[in-house]
């Protein structure tokens, strides 16, 4: 749904939620500044997050490791040697692409054939429409995803085995063209490393070689022991953290989707050898929770488990979100097992065990991760939330849905006209208010004015002193998914707010 993705992008910027870094240099790709309300909005989606995390689990505490770290951390990971994409010139062109998005995009394609031929059935058919029996018998349909199915195996197995020269003629088979020239002229494929690297020291050679972290999951592991032992920790526990990460993406596409710089939530549980299954199934049923929580919608969550799996883990999951683009991943669950502590003693020379008191035995623990994309989250937010509604009178209204817990203000005062004391009484209730809540006045234009331009915002409550406030201390509260009014005294607005934002 491309319009409606690209009406999220100019809404964004138009309402002070994201505006392209360094824009009046014509922005640098993939990179993204948050305005006054998306700074608002990434903070409540991260102290959501956070409190569930840490604050809802006594056994799970927080962290915040820098950003640089040392170099052999990343070697230890597996990260200096792995962690690349495999990259493709066009000769004609000049231009690079990621190969594995190439083949996916074009398997995509095929999906997208097989959901037509089902959709122009279900029209067919309407009622008796066996959507199953379709699938599995329809030729057209057959063939278009088998064929997506073999195009997507043969790229995985390529790319496991490092075959780039198969990935290569994979895709002079499909005959995958440039998307923006149509030319077929394509270099080798290559391997090229996702870290940002930079340098630590003044000198030229003293200089140490340094990256810019590309998880933030690298910090925990390190720090596993010094938490463990401060915070006497006992097996099952977990470490939670926020922060920037960066990748040097070579495909950087669909807005905040995939960055170069950007910002993940991530914890890691720490538990017993052979536990970490019945673990995993624990993080997986809880972050799908965590995020039916907030009211978007059963439909647009799936998980996605992985059969291909990383050479750290032994099992896998995304939950992936309904975007505009269709379902992507949003977060990732991992049963990592002990590959990383384990990596780490062996780098370092330090045992990073646990001494289990109930076996009486020390261990190095299996790990459980889950790794959410905060800017993806807000893309996830952002673009559910975002609606045109036709209302009763026959007009339009652009409403920003944002679930109230999240939302960057959460009310609007407003005076009906600007005079008779109106104003006076208006910034009185917003000194009551803006010590527990963000919220903000406004007095220009008519009042059904703002109140749309705090839909579009994405406000949910408008509270309006008018002449009867004078006489009795009541104000209206116009709540932006319904439309209803409310008349209640103004000492209850706070309460009203509150309950609303109740975890
Ligand atoms: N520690 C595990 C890890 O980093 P990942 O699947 O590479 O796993 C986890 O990343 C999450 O981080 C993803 O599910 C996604 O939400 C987010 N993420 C990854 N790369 C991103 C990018 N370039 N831009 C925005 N978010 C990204």
């Amino acid at each position: 749904n491309d319009d409606q993705f690209k009406k999220v992008v100019s809404h964004a910027r138009e309402y002070g939620y994201i505006f392209a870094s360094s824009e009046i240099y014509d922005g640098l790709s993939a990179v993204y500044d948050y305005a006054q309300n998306g700074v608002e909005l990434k903070k409540n989606i991260r102290e959501y997050w956070w409190r569930s995390m840490v604050h809802m689990h006594q056994n799970i505490v927080g962290l915040d490791s820098a950003i640089l770290m040392h170099p052999t951390t990343w070697k230890a990971s597996g990260h200096v040697d792995a962690f690349s994409d495999p990259l493709i010139d066009n000769k004609d062109s000049k231009k690079r692409y990621r190969a594995d998005v190439l083949i996916e995009d074009y398997a995509e394609k095929l999906n997208q054939k097989a959901q037509k031929e089902i959709e122009k059935a279900k029209k067919r058919f309407g009622d008796k429409f066996d959507e199953e029996e379709f699938v599995s018998t329809n030729p057209r349909v057959i063939r278009y995803l088998e064929e997506q199915r073999t195009v997507l195996e043969r790229m995985a197995n390529s790319l496991e085995k490092e075959d780039l020269a198969d990935v290569k003629a994979l895709i002079e088979e499909l005959g995958i063209a440039d998307p923006d020239t149509g030319s077929k002229n394509w270099t080798e494929v290559r391997q090229f490393n996702l870290m940002f690297g930079t340098k630590l020291g003044a000198s030229a050679e003293h200089a140490m070689d340094l990256y810019l972290r590309p998880e933030t999951a690298q910090g925990i592991f390190v720090n596993f022991l010094n938490v463990q032992k401060s915070g006497r920790m006992k097996i099952p526990f977990g470490i939670a953290q926020t922060g920037k990460a960066f990748r040097n993406e070579i495909v950087a596409r669909q807005f905040i989707f995939r960055m170069r710089e950007f910002e993940q939530m991530e914890m890691q549980f720490f538990v017993r050898p052979g536990e970490e299954l019945k673990w995993y199934e624990y993080w997986k049923e809880m972050r799908l929770k965590w995020h039916l929580s907030l009211g978007m919608g059963e439909e647009n969550y799936r998980f996605h488990d992985h059969d291909k799996l990383a050479h750290y883990a032994n099992a896998a999951a995304d939950i992936e979100f309904n975007f505009p683009f269709g379902f992507k991943e949003l977060e990732g669950i991992h049963s990592r097992t002990d590959f990383d502590l384990k990596a780490h003693e062996k780098f370092s020379g330090k045992k990073l065990q646990f001494f289990d008191p109930e076996l009486n035995e020390s261990y190095v623990p299996y790990v459980v991760e889950t790794s959410i994309g905060l800017d993806r989250m807000f893309l996830a937010v952002l673009s559910n939330s975002l609606q045109d509604e036709t209302l009763e009178d026959g007009s339009t209204r652009t409403v920003l849905k944002i679930p109230a817990i999240l939302a960057p203000v959460k009310a609007a005062v407003l005076p009906l006209i600007k005079r008779d004391g109106l104003p006076e009484v208006a910034q009185q209730i917003i000194e009551d208010l803006q010590w527990d809540h963000n919220v903000i006045y406004d007095e220009k234009d008519a009042v059904g004015r703002r109140y749309r331009r705090q839909d579009a915002a994405g406000t949910p409550f408008c509270i309006t002193v008018d002449h009867q406030t004078l006489e009795d201390g009541t104000v209206t509260i116009r709540h932006r998914d319904t439309m209803e009014q409310e008349r209640i005294s103004k000492d209850e607005v706070s309460n009203k707010i509150k309950e609303a934002i109740s975890y």
